[in-house]
């Protein structure tokens, strides 16, 4: 059995939750492989809104289990806030239904005070100031602590040695220190976090993949990404679906479709070059109509025009077979839309709206339809789904495709 991946294709946000969590209907597995709570990933149902951060987002269903692999990193105590919240709006997490694997590494206070501290100063970038960069940093430096060391209780000279040695970075460049105790104290709390939900299988679904449908779903976007994004202006994890088969860890030969999200616009967070930004009023008309502040943060996103010289890149990078292009609703009531194509702005007629029935059937509408055939065309992947509201409902699926 081949099982699909979801991925961003533009700078985040493009709707990854409300895919993952429309096609998690069938999975009986979700898969988180990269990043951590620097994702915000919204889920719309019936008028309520459920947001994920470091936890897949699988979790609306009863049926599916979800899975944080040993490519992500943990914040034990934004993961403890997540699931009271993901508890108190009744989502089953169980420990049959939920798992962290034991080589995922763990966000410390330290991490968050080097994340602010960089972020302070002329180096910033615009994090999410979640302690990403740092988390992976300390992991590449093979001085990190993992899950399962937390678990065996055996990271207390580790958190000593860190904070020592990251201390003395923050202290000479005169920012805030992280106490040892307040980092041991995490430490202590993490641990009865990490017992809870554990995993210790070191291949948890070389097996599972062959009986089981499990749904892949990446985090951020193919243009934040660390080695192929708008360096240094990216997060600090591969958001390519390639890394599904390291950090989740998925048999390679199980992987299948690509379904990459993009929005009919893009917006993006934090700092870095935007080449169709719109600094206007159709730019804050449409933040206002999109609701474009981050689901993490809060923070205004940047609104620009989409860039299809980009999209296609993206396509390229994340060998992308489908797209799910999601807010065309967004931009309804423009009189002209506009995207980037071959460096050049391509104007397209607007539309009132980007969907109707049709003998009892959702179907696009002829100007909206031209704006996505050409996006199509361009961008080299074939446009099968089609985002027309935030509810898990407003879908309409323009090809018919066999996900599993
Ligand atoms: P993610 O990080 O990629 O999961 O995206 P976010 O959740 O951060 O941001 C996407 C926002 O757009 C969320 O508020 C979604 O509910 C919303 N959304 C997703 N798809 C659509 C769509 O097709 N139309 C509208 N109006 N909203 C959408
Ligand atoms: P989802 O999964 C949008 C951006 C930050 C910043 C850069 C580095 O919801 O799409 P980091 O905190 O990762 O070190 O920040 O990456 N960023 C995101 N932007 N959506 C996200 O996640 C993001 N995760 C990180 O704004 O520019
Ligand atoms: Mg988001």
């Amino acid at each position: 059995m081949k099982h699909p991946i979801i991925i961003g294709l533009q700078y985040g946000d493009e709707g990854k939750g409300k895919i993952t969590d429309t096609l998690a209907k069938q999975a009986d597995w979700v898969i988180r492989f990269n990043g951590g709570n620097n994702a915000g990933h919204t889920l719309w149902l019936g008028g309520k809104k459920i947001v994920t951060h470091a936890v897949p987002s699988g979790v609306r269903y009863s049926h599916a289990k979800n899975f944080i692999g040993p490519g992500c990193v943990v914040d034990p105590v934004a993961l403890k806030k997540e699931i009271d919240e993901l508890i108190s709006h009744g989502v089953d997490l169980s420990p049959e239904k939920f798992k962290v694997d034991f080589r995922a590494h763990v966000t410390l206070p330290i991490h968050l005070a080097l994340d602010s501290g960089r972020e302070g100063g002329a180096q910033g970038i615009g994090t999410t100031k979640r302690g990403i960069g740092p988390t992976y940093t300390t992991k590449t430096d093979r001085v990190g602590i993992r899950v399962g060391e937390v678990v065996e209780g055996k990271a207390f000279d580790k958190v000593r040695f860190l904070c020592q040695n990251y201390n003395s970075i923050l202290k000479a460049a005169g920012l805030p220190e992280s106490s040892e105790s307040q980092n041991l104290a995490a430490l202590e709390s993490a641990s009865d976090i990490f017992k809870k939900y554990i995993s210790t299988d070191p291949t948890p679904f070389f097996d599972v993949a062959k009986t089981k449908k499990c749904l892949l779903e990446g985090a951020q976007g193919i243009m934040l990404d660390l080695d192929h994004g708008s360096y240094p202006f990216v997060t600090s994890s591969s958001t390519l679906p390639a890394y599904a088969a390291v950090g989740a860890p998925f048999p390679l030969r199980n992987l299948g479709h690509v379904i990459g999200v993009a929005k009919a616009y893009v917006t993006r967070v934090g700092l870095g070059p935007f080449d169709t930004e719109l600094k206007n009023e159709i730019g804050e008309r449409i933040r206002a109509r999109g609701a474009e502040f981050g689901a993490t943060t809060g923070r205004p996103r940047r609104i620009g025009w989409i860039n299809v010289d980009e999209l296609r890149l993206a396509v390229r990078l994340a060998d992308c077979n489908h797209i799910a292009l999601t807010k065309g609703d967004i931009l309804a009531g423009e009189p002209k839309v506009f995207a980037q194509m071959n460096g050049k702005l391509v104007a397209f007629e607007g539309w009132e709206k980007c969907a109707v029935e049709q003998n009892g059937k959702k179907v696009l509408t002829p100007a909206f339809e031209k704006f996505v055939s050409a996006l199509e065309e361009f961008s080299g992947a074939s446009i099968s789904v089609v985002g027309t509201g935030q509810d898990r409902e407003d879908i309409v699926w323009r090809k018919e495709v066999s996900w599993w």
